[in-house]
């Protein structure tokens, strides 16, 4: 039953849609769950959720298993939510922009303001209390549970022409973003002009100049080597960016309840490890950029943080959006003091 190339993807994938509908409420009691990740074998993300896998398999005897395709093999993020949705992929990791194309009540956590830092995000989107409705509000719509998430850590800016001291230095300027419309408009109030591309297109669009500037964190400038063709990376530090868990809700209902405690169980030690491994995976990411000819400009950050405040009230336009935004910014150790 088990995959081993990832180029027996395709016909995994119609062999799995052929037999997604027999699933019943709590009875399943063991299935291969396959992985759409969009990130190297060497990421934190791809490590954390191998030893989700190894811990479920361990714990289930082998009846669970979850194989990680990496490197966009299952699809880039927009293709794997579709995925997920019809039951042909089991999981993903998706970014949070690309919920939000799904659901607007994301953005709450999805702006530039929203999380002061890495251990703050991590407090609020494990917390029920803020986000419980949102996580499950795609299931009616698009059969798709949100189970949590990973840090992207903080996002900067970088180019293929020089540092940017301040938005000026990005005027005009091809910058590549995420696929929404909120990242567009980031992109704008920076003053440069936004081309949304998916993540692996990146490298060649920066390396041809279709695109001038991306934006990212250290781990996937170094992971993805955009080193290599956008070698100023200026510390902006514009977003806490946020990676969902998404799995397909019929397969995550069909599990036995006692299978359900073990995978929740994995969830949580995966998340913990990518929280341990980040600080030192980004450590290392500067140093290989940096051994490979990046630069990393020390910018003032505060000027972007400025630029990037309005849209808040721009994006955010219901009552339901407002809550889920104001109780993250509560859970903020700045809003504590
Ligand atoms: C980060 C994030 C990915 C996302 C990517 C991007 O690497 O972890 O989920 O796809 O940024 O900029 O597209």
């Amino acid at each position: 039953r088990r995959l081993t190339t990832a180029a027996a993807a395709g016909l995994v994938l119609t062999a799995l849609a052929a037999c997604s509908p027999s699933l019943e409420p709590g009875t399943n009691e063991g299935d291969v769950l396959h992985l759409a990740l969009n990130q190297t074998e060497s990421h934190p993300s791809y490590i954390a959720l191998t030893a989700w896998g190894d811990h479920l398999e361990e714990q289930t005897d082998g009846r669970w298993s979850i194989d990680v395709y990496a490197n966009e093999t299952l699809g880039a993020q927009a293709e794997a939510m579709q995925l997920v949705s019809d039951g042909s992929v089991e999981m993903a990791i998706v970014s949070g922009p690309q919920l939000e194309n799904l659901n607007r009540d994301f953005i709450a956590l999805n702006l530039p303001t929203t999380f002061d830092d890495i251990d703050h995000q991590m407090r609020v989107v494990h917390d029920p209390a803020i986000v419980g409705d949102l996580y499950t509000s795609l299931e009616e719509t698009n059969n798709v549970t949100v189970l949590g998430g990973f840090t992207q850590g903080s996002r900067s800016v970088y180019t293929t022409y020089g540092p940017v001291e301040t938005p000026a230095d990005l005027a005009g300027q091809k910058l590549r973003v995420q696929e929404s419309e909120l990242n567009v408009a980031m992109a704008q109030a920076l003053g440069a002009s936004a081309t949304p591309m998916a993540y692996g297109e990146l490298y060649t669009g920066l390396q041809s100049g279709v695109v001038d500037a991306a934006e990212n964190n250290e781990v996937s400038y170094a992971s993805q080597r955009h080193f290599e063709v956008a070698p100023h990376w200026s510390s902006t530090n514009h977003l806490v960016g946020l990676d969902y868990m998404i799995i397909n809700t019929d397969m995550l209902a069909s599990m036995t309840e006692e299978d359900r405690a073990v995978f929740d169980e994995g969830w949580e030690l995966a998340r913990a490890e990518h929280v341990e491994l980040w600080l030192q995976a980004t450590q290392d990411a500067v140093a290989t950029a940096e051994a490979g000819g990046a630069t990393f400009h020390d910018v003032d950050d505060e000027v972007f943080f400025e630029a990037l405040e309005p849209l808040a009230d721009r994006f955010l336009t219901t009552d339901e959006q407002w809550a889920i935004y104001d109780a993250a910014r509560a859970a903020s150790a700045e809003s504590a003091d």
